[in-house]
């Protein structure tokens, strides 16, 4: 793998991935793209890891798609390539993801820091949708997922002026998760990460996805599928551990089973 690190076993239970193209301030190429998505999916069936986190470096995030690698492509180049396809199986990632973000979060950047489930930010970090600046719009979630996250009136004007937001502002528009100084963005994302570590995998998983699931549907269907997921962890044994542990006043030791 040439633009992405990947180290499953950081931390128990949790596995780091680093995008790694420092001098494009992580401009996300195909191939960036698609050395993520078969890391994730890889990530997703290891057994041993519980939480991933995606992280940059300090400068960057990620500064959006690769515009030099777009700049000459034809709308059926464009089509046949089909890189939302890569992005869609990154968006299925079953487990908890988590994105350290520091400097910029931009374009295709600020989508993926979107498509991750938190993001734990710098106080360096600058998120935007500056594909209007370059005579393009947002491709892969931006009016979506940034219109759901912080409103209509909002996502309209980072969409439509390009501009960028500093992390507080991310922060009170409910963007992210939480600001703290670039010494420990990456160790705050890590304690998080940890935190739900502690957690059943089985519950973990099955709780994303009926949040995601709010995104889809009516409240009706949302509450059907969240009670048929609510179910399904009883046929776990982290339940029984989870209720038993609390009976005997201890801390549950989750399996994933
Ligand atoms: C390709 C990029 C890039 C990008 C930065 N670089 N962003 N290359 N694609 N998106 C390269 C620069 O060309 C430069 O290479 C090097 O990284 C350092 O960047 P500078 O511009 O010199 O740094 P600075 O002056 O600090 O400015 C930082 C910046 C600026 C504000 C982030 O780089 C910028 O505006 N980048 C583009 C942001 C953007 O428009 N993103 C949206 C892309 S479209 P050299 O070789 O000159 O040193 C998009 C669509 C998504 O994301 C659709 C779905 C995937």
């Amino acid at each position: 793998m040439e633009f992405i690190k990947v180290n499953p076993s950081y931390q128990k239970h949790i596995a780091l991935i680093e995008l790694n193209r420092p001098k494009e301030l992580n401009a996300l190429n195909l191939q960036l793209m698609q050395e993520l998505r078969d890391v994730l999916k890889e990530l997703d069936q290891d057994e041993s890891v519980r939480v991933i986190v995606l992280t940059g470096n300090e400068r960057a995030f990620a500064a959006g798609a690769d515009i030099k690698q777009m700049a000459n492509k034809t709308t059926i180049d464009m089509l046949m390539v089909d890189q939302f396809s890569t992005w869609d199986q990154i968006r299925k990632t079953r487990k908890p993801l988590i994105a350290a973000v520091s400097g910029f979060a931009l374009g295709g950047g600020c989508e993926l820091a979107m498509t991750c489930d938190m993001i734990v930010a710098s106080e360096t970090a600058k998120f935007g949708q500056p594909e209007i600046k370059i005579g393009v719009m947002p491709g892969a979630g931006g009016t979506q997922r940034l219109t759901r996250a912080i409103g209509k009136a909002r996502a309209m004007e980072l969409v439509l002026t390009g501009k960028f937001i500093d992390a507080q502002e991310a922060l009170s528009f409910g963007l992210i998760n939480k600001v703290v100084p670039v010494e420990i963005y990456l160790a705050e994302a890590m304690n998080l990460a940890n935190e739900i570590a502690q957690m059943s995998p089985i519950a973990a998983m099955l709780a994303k996805e009926s949040v995601n699931r709010s995104f889809e549907t009516h409240l009706d269907e949302g509450l059907h599928f969240e009670r048929k997921n609510f179910y399904l962890t009883f046929s776990s044994e982290d339940q029984k551990e989870g209720m038993k542990a609390f009976i005997e006043k201890r801390k549950p030791n989750y399996k994933g089973k």
